[in-house]
């Protein structure tokens, strides 16, 4: 029998990646005043969101999700907010044009500030402390004080959603998105790029398109589409007493809504059925993600999707497959054809960064561009091979020039990961890969809906 739902009742659930507060009555206390703060967003941002992922797995739709692995308190600045956004911006007009359809965007983004840890502690020469767990839980700075888990954090990290989440709002509908601008952007990128010769068709082709919709009479000062954009933030799920905190009742429809962000989504090592957060995130009614690993099974899968989506409402469930390159031709396949058998309804999309994370050989966390590349590949491969719909990518992201992850155009080495390593979790793709990416997987996409005019076959 299904017990109950609440707000609350995850509290009765074991739970794994909790943070241990020394004081919990000062963590009570904290709860208590996020909870009597206005909602992050509207109940109504998350239910028209729902419909256009529903569309998603319909295949009328794709998925872009990007941003940083960890955001921090340290970096939040408008210029870090904008740049990651114009990224977004600048990949979603490449792959709309590849696929010729709608592309939801979804930033990592406006709380994506605690992190679920391999291990309870850290060690450097011979100290252990507590491991860092993100932002909203304690600090990144090696000395036992920042990594006590702090329940202020929290409120720090509801002002910064709130700060970041009313700087894109405004970027999204005040002008900055303008799609012509979005596109001069991408131009610039396309001449520094060392593939130049590559791009410069896809490129030439949009800016044609875009002449050819003037010509016709549709321009920015007419036609909402092109001048403004619809953008929604998610996160992980993961600090429970924070979304609890954010948990309010749609007064519109009567339901329980997670208002910290429009999308959250379960990691892969918080995904157990029985568990806590599975049991949070049943009883609230945004649109949800559920990481699939390695060691996702898929009866297991099927029971986690008929806990989270009874009903099997349509655009209630993504599925985030983060399998690795070498690993998902094999294992993900048997996952698809359980869950199309079953005739369950989900999204699929693809996150090729955590299965493609290598230590370098002086112990530095990075990823290879073209193990990425090649993740995404391979999804699309195994969806055509089954007739489904590939939703999508999923990324870690910025729009600075860092040096985290190695490859791509400009050929980054190992040798150049100490210039600018500046994350605070995992390696994320620099401004100029995420652009290749995108640039790379929307000829994928437009090759294989016109396998006759394929561009920049080679
Ligand atoms: C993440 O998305 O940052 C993450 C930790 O992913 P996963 O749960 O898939 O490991
Ligand atoms: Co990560």
């Amino acid at each position: 029998m299904t017990q109950s739902w609440t707000p609350a009742s995850w509290r009765n659930k074991p739970i794994r990646q909790v943070p241990a507060y020394p004081d919990p009555a000062k963590l009570a206390a904290m709860e208590g005043k996020i909870a009597s703060y206005p909602p992050l967003v509207f109940a109504g941002e998350a239910r028209r969101l729902k419909a256009q992922l529903a569309s998603v797995q319909e295949g009328r739709s794709i998925v872009l999700q990007g941003g940083d692995c960890a955001e921090s308190f340290a970096d939040f600045n408008a210029n870090n907010i904008r740049d990651t956004f114009r990224v977004l911006l600048q990949m979603a007009v490449v792959l709309t044009f590849g696929a010729s359809l709608p592309v939801v965007k979804l930033g990592r983004m406006a709380g994506q500030f605690a992190k679920p840890r391999s291990s309870e502690t850290e060690t450097v020469a011979g100290e252990s402390l507590l491991t860092y767990r993100g932002d909203i839980i304690n600090g990144p700075d090696f000395d036992p004080a920042s990594r006590i888990p702090d329940p202020a954090r929290m409120e720090m990290g509801y002002f910064q959603s709130a700060g970041t989440l009313n700087l894109l709002r405004a970027f999204a509908s005040g002008g900055y998105a303008d799609l012509h601008e979005v596109h001069r952007w991408n131009l610039g990128f396309v001449e520094r790029s060392p593939l130049a010769a590559r791009y410069r068709e896809m490129s030439s082709r949009i800016d044609e398109t875009l002449r050819f919709m003037t010509a016709c009479g549709m321009t920015s000062a007419n036609t909402r589409e092109l001048r403004e954009t619809d953008f929604y933030v998610s996160h992980e799920a993961l600090l429970l007493p924070y979304e609890q905190a954010l948990t309010r009742i749609d007064s519109t429809s009567g339901d329980t809504y997670a208002c910290s962000a429009h999308f959250l989504w379960i990691g892969d090592r918080t995904r157990q059925p029985e568990g806590a957060h599975v049991e949070f995130l049943r009883g609230v009614r945004n649109p949800i993600g559920i990481k699939v690993g390695p060691s996702t099974d898929p009866d297991e899968l099927l029971r986690l999707i008929d806990i989270l989506n009874p009903t099997d409402e349509p655009g209630r469930l993504t599925l985030i497959v983060r399998m690795g390159a070498d690993k998902v031709e094999k294992l993900f396949p048997p996952i698809l054809r359980a869950i199309r058998r079953d005739g369950r309804r989900v999204a699929w999309i693809c996150d090729p960064m955590h299965g493609n994370t290598i230590s370098t050989a002086a112990k530095v966390k990075t990823r290879n561009f073209d193990a990425i590349l090649s993740e995404v590949r391979s999804f699309f491969d195994v969806h055509a091979a089954e007739g489904t719909w590939a939703g999508g990518v999923h990324v870690e992201m910025t729009g600075r020039e860092v040096t985290e992850c190695v490859g791509g155009a400009h050929r980054l080495t190992e040798a150049d990961l100490g210039d600018r390593y500046e994350t605070f979790c995992d390696p994320r793709l620099n401004a100029e890969q995420s652009l290749e990416l995108a640039f790379l997987v929307a000829e994928e996409l437009k090759n294989r809906r016109h396998p006759d005019t394929a561009v920049a076959a080679q």
